[in-house]
């Protein structure tokens, strides 16, 4: 009795007939709190649409029925979404529904308070863009699970994967009551400060890093070509290049196919990318410095010789990654490579997935 009693008292509740949540998502993150939210809304009678952006035909989308609340949901990368969600907004519907925005960050763990990550320019760049198509933003959430990024710092342990799953399960329980109930939660405008402080640093992430990184994968002798990283990249960035995968630029660096690997063979090349950078400074001080001297302090202290020497540094990789993936098939060079990589290492390459644990 109580309890539907409590089912009746919930549907009144309910501002919202209707919840579609598109989400895109590496590791999992992004997609549990999809699937939260979802638990929620059906505990309240929407009806609820999880879509992976992923899998739409982007150009296909039909404009959100009116009266449906609207939800995105995307790692942040780099501070900012990445390409693959900015893009999927760029070419949405225009509409005038409500809307929250959510991303998931970087949440570590020191003693029993959750480190937050940081989320930059997400929210204001994709609240802008939706703003301008007609819509009205509610929310601008962002969770802090556990981070994926074990390129740059060492994966984590067992305990605290699970102590921060289970307190962002929670907390974004208490954020889709609320916010289906008609409140909005703006906490992500809390951190506006240091957000703004790391806007160049996305700016530099967006049009160099993400490039930086997307070369600095490869699949290690222990790779059983099984292609199952080339058949779950979302972008499609992992090609065979003689008989071996192979990352284009396409690379969002999300994560899924070195959490996913079956034989653990894909790893972050750490050490050859440190000795490129090396040899890059090297031969532009050393060579182009010496002999276009003049030249040299434009590029060093002007932003189109910012830009100059970016582009440079990235089309030299282009061929320094492809050196080294033909040069892999010696042996030597392979284990060169492999011991130099942080991430094959026990205290640093732990594999980060989500935690998949039946919701409500
Ligand atoms: C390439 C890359 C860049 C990242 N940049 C940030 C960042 O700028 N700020 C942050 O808080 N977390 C950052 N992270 C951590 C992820 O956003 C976080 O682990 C997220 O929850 C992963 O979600 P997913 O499992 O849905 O892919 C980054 C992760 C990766 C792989």
């Amino acid at each position: 009795m109580y309890l539907w009693d409590q089912k009746i008292i919930d549907r009144l509740m309910t501002s919202y007939q209707k919840l579609v949540v598109y989400h895109f998502s590496g590791t999992g993150n992004s997609e549990n709190v999809a699937k939260w939210m979802a638990d929620i809304a059906n505990e309240k009678g929407m009806e609820v649409s999880l879509i992976n952006i992923i899998k739409t035909e982007r150009r296909g989308i039909e404009p959100p029925e009116p009266e449906t609340l609207v939800a995105f949901v995307s790692p942040i990368h780099g501070f900012n979404y990445p390409p693959v969600m900015l893009n999927f907004l760029i070419h949405f519907p225009k509409g005038q529904n409500n809307v929250l925005l959510l991303n998931t960050r970087a949440g570590m763990l020191i003693g029993k308070w959750i480190t937050p990550g940081l989320t930059g320019i997400a929210f204001y760049f994709s609240a802008l863009i939706l703003k301008l198509k007609g819509y009205s933003i509610k929310s601008m959430f962002p969770v802090d699970l556990p981070s994926n990024w074990i390129s740059v710092h060492p994966g984590l342990n067992n305990r605290t994967v699970k102590y921060l799953h289970d307190r962002n399960q929670e907390k974004v329980y208490r954020f889709a009551r609320k916010v289906f109930s008609g409140g909005s939660d703006f906490r992500g405008l809390y951190e506006i400060i240091q957000d703004t402080l790391v806007a160049p640093i996305s700016l530099g992430y967006y049009f160099i890093g993400r490039f930086l990184f997307a070369k600095t994968y490869y699949a290690s002798a222990d790779c059983n070509n099984c292609d199952l990283c080339i058949k779950g990249c979302p972008v499609k960035a992992i090609k065979k290049v003689d008989n071996r995968p192979f990352w284009t630029f396409k690379c969002e660096s999300c994560m899924r196919c070195m959490s996913n690997c079956p034989k653990q063979a894909i790893e972050t090349g750490h050490g050859y990318i440190l000795a490129f950078s090396l040899l890059f400074s090297l031969l532009l001080s050393g060579i182009f410095y010496t002999y276009f001297a003049e030249l040299s302090s434009d590029i060093e202290h002007t932003f189109t010789g910012f830009i100059l020497n970016s582009a440079l540094f990235l089309g030299i990789l282009a061929v320094w990654y492809r050196i080294i993936h033909f040069a892999m098939r010696f042996r030597f060079v392979e284990r060169m490579i492999v011991y130099t990589s942080l991430t094959k290492y026990k205290f640093w390459g732990r594999r980060y997935k989500a935690l998949k644990k039946a919701g409500k």
